[in-house]
């Protein structure tokens, strides 16, 4: 057995491989604080939500917290941002790993292999993804798993290129980061993330027309296509804006990046964007045709996106759990000369 993780800046996702496919757990990687009181804890330990109490405070989290923000006109709070763990939460750690928990269950075997997605340095900020790869190699370890992290990017290739020898383009579209990945027979050529994604779209658009960043994000995800006629001056129309210029950074930033790499004149790859942020109607479009428009050194064969762009990260880091323990496994049988 072994299993993938998506830790990611909004949603936490956990992969298996079960008798009839793949089974994917989800949690929304945020939280909503309310007041304790004798009540809401009872009617709260009775449902089916998730939550803790700390001193006086409860606190609902994963997917109920953006409905319990809304209803109660907060805040949620996330402790990740911008693709890794919040250094302005102090809440981050304790509430990353009841999710975690939550997601993952036990494991099936002591330290069952466990390989979680970890995002690339970006390129147009100066953080560094070393704090908050080694924090959660340890909490996954806690919990009793043998942990590994896999590039962002790299899970994308090896949920959605197996067909094309793990050759290609992967792009995933996040909350908080866009990571990239070029990879050659299963060699990654080049890795980078930018710091924009829909976290970004969401904020410019609620400035732009003074609206709760919450409840954007809620009409977003609910039945929002890339469309610049209707809806303009409202919401749906600042949405389209500003996911156009998150695109037109993110292809920019691409262009930049292969035209310093040494990389194959005569190459033709596909290219895969996956991720939330490119669920809506109009997105594959819209890329494909910013991407045409700017020089890259190779060429690129098609623009593909899978139905459901919100797994593609955990899958991958499944196949490439799943491939590590069948070549531990082959290592381990190997018949020694001495029992022939
Ligand atoms: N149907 C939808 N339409 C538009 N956006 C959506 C939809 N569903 C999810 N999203 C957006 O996708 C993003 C989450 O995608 P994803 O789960 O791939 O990111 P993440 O892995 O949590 O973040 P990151 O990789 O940046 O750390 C959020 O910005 C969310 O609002
Ligand atoms: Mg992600």
């Amino acid at each position: 057995m072994a299993k993938g993780l998506d830790v990611g800046t909004m949603n936490i996702l956990s992969a298996e491989q079960e008798d009839d496919g793949t089974k994917f757990v989800q949690q929304r990687n945020s939280f909503v604080e309310i007041e304790y009181s004798d009540m809401a804890e009872q009617m709260l330990s009775r449902s089916q939500v998730l939550h803790i109490r700390k001193d006086d405070k409860v606190y609902v989290v994963g997917d109920d917290a953006l409905n319990f923000a809304n209803i109660f006109n907060k805040e949620t709070r996330r402790p990740m941002e911008v693709g890794i763990l919040s250094s302005d939460e102090s809440s981050a750690i304790p509430m990353i790993k009841l999710i975690t928990e939550q997601v993952t269950g036990d494991p099936s075997i002591p330290d069952e292999k466990l390989f979680f997605s970890s995002p690339a340095d970006p390129i147009d900020s100066d953080v560094s993804t070393l704090y908050h790869q080694k924090t959660l190699e340890s909490m996954i370890s806690d919990m009793g798993y043998d942990p590994e992290p896999i590039n962002e990017g790299m899970a994308v290739i090896y949920s959605e290129l197996a067909g094309n020898n793990f050759t290609g383009l992967g792009v995933s579209f996040g909350a908080g980061m866009t990571n990239i990945c070029l990879s050659y027979y299963a060699v990654p050529v080049m890795k980078f993330s930018v710091a924009r994604g829909g976290d970004w779209v969401d904020q410019q658009a609620a400035q732009a027309t003074g609206t709760p960043v919450d409840k954007i994000t809620s009409i977003k995800e609910d039945d929002f296509t890339l469309d610049f006629t209707t809806d303009v001056g409202g919401v749906e129309g600042a949405l389209s804006i500003y996911y156009e210029n998150m695109l037109d950074y993110v292809i920019n930033k691409i262009a930049e990046e292969v035209d310093e790499e040494d990389i194959e004149e005569n190459l033709d790859v596909p290219v895969v964007v996956t991720g939330g942020t490119s669920n809506p109607d109009g997105f594959e479009d819209l890329f494909d045709k910013h991407l045409r428009d700017v020089s890259i050194p190779f060429s690129i064969s098609d623009v593909e996106s899978p139905d459901d762009p919100l797994y593609s990260v955990a899958r991958g880091a499944l196949v490439a759990a799943r491939s590590e323990e069948e070549s531990d496994g082959s290592t381990v049988s190997q018949p020694s000369p001495s029992s022939e």
